[in-house]
């Protein structure tokens, strides 16, 4: 939620091969810690009934993308989520473009997606597609065909535009649609994937499995999300300026209780998924917000904040809790992937 950012919000596989050496992430174990979940900012689990959704939420995420999405399409293109870095880089401004390129390739080369003519994704759901950067990028990727889901008609048509201008219309369809009801049949698509949208989801048991329903049998789900840090044993709940630093940014961003990455393993393991695994990518994408709030604090930046609208400037304000977040290790930027059993 790069965007998310203004306010919620290919590089080759040898990088994530060289990272995979270095043990960056892991494969969930076999069972999941038992420990009660908080009740606090880890809402939707297996075992716990989700909080309802708060008010207006859906409307709020609509209306903030409504108004947003074209000043961050102007500054920083059509990719709304971070950036992938090595570790510890610094990053100029011109390397964030392609850091968010990067973030998509690393996500695949997690989830071994494969680029085998006769393997490689024929279908793909972009759930959360924001204005479709990665459901093109996708489309003309594998040659496959892609539809996407946002709750913004201001996106889902400025997507639609584009696909257009780039000659995508045939494989790219965006509408406006809600993740947890999505309009699709079961088993549809080869490669389901969430790219930053997790977050906004009220409940996340049955946003994975309405992820899980429209996978095809063997069909890969990748999301990319926001958690909050894994609970200690002795915890059950997060501390209170933690719950106190996360629900500023919630009232910002039009987001419902957060959940932990363990919570996103229980819920796939309870829907039988398979060959789940998990990494935190919160070193790697630290230098984006510091970008971010770079870009905005630019002529343009300001100029566009300016005429965009409150919540886009409430957005843009809250920008260094995220940073503060991440640095008390509080937030933790998670892919989780895995697979619906059955033929591959
Ligand atoms: C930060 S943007 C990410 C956009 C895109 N995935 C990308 O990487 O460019 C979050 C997206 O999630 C979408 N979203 C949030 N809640 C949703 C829901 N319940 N159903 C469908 N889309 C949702 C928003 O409309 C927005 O498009």
């Amino acid at each position: 939620m790069a965007h998310a950012a203004l306010l919620h919000s290919a590089l080759p596989s040898t990088s994530s091969a060289a990272s995979r050496r270095r043990g960056r992430h892991h494969r969930a174990p076999s069972r999941a810690p038992r420990r009660r979940l908080p009740r606090l900012m880890a809402s939707s689990t297996a075992q716990q009934a989700p909080a309802p959704a708060p008010q207006g939420l859906k409307e709020g995420i609509a209306g903030l993308y409504d108004e947003s999405s074209g000043v961050w399409e102007s500054i920083w293109g059509d990719h709304m989520h971070h950036g992938f870095y090595d570790s510890g880089e610094a990053a100029s401004m011109a390397d964030h473009r392609r850091a968010q390129i990067r973030m998509i390739e690393e996500a695949l080369a997690f989830a071994d997606v494969p680029d085998d003519p006769e393997k490689k994704p024929k279908t793909i759901v972009d759930v959360g597609c924001g204005i479709g950067g990665s459901s093109r990028y996708l489309a003309k990727k594998y040659g496959a065909q892609c539809k996407g889901i946002t709750l913004s008609p201001v996106q889902a048509e400025r997507g639609n535009a584009l696909a257009a201008a780039q000659g995508l219309s045939d494989q790219v369809s965006l509408q406006v649609a809600d993740a947890l009801e999505q309009p699709f049949h079961d088993g549809q698509f080869d490669l389901v994937w969430s790219m930053e949208s997790g977050e906004h989801m009220p409940d996340k048991r049955k946003f994975v499995s309405e992820l899980a329903r429209v996978a095809a049998p063997g069909g890969t789900i990748i999301i990319v999300t926001w958690c909050h840090r894994n609970l200690e044993p002795s915890e059950t709940s997060l501390k209170p300026d933690e719950v106190s630093l996360l629900k500023r940014i919630c009232d910002a961003y039009y987001l419902p209780d957060w959940c932990s990455p363990s919570d996103y393993v229980s819920i796939a393991k309870s829907l039988s998924l398979e060959g789940i695994k998990t990494a935190d990518w919160s070193e790697n994408v630290a230098p984006f917000w510091p970008a971010v709030i770079k870009s905005a604090l630019t002529w343009k930046g300001i100029t566009s904040l300016l005429t965009s609208g409150w919540k886009t400037i409430r957005g843009a304000m809250v920008m260094p809790l995220m940073i503060q977040g991440y640095k008390k290790g509080l937030i933790k930027f998670t892919v989780i992937t895995c697979r619906k059993p059955g033929a591959a």
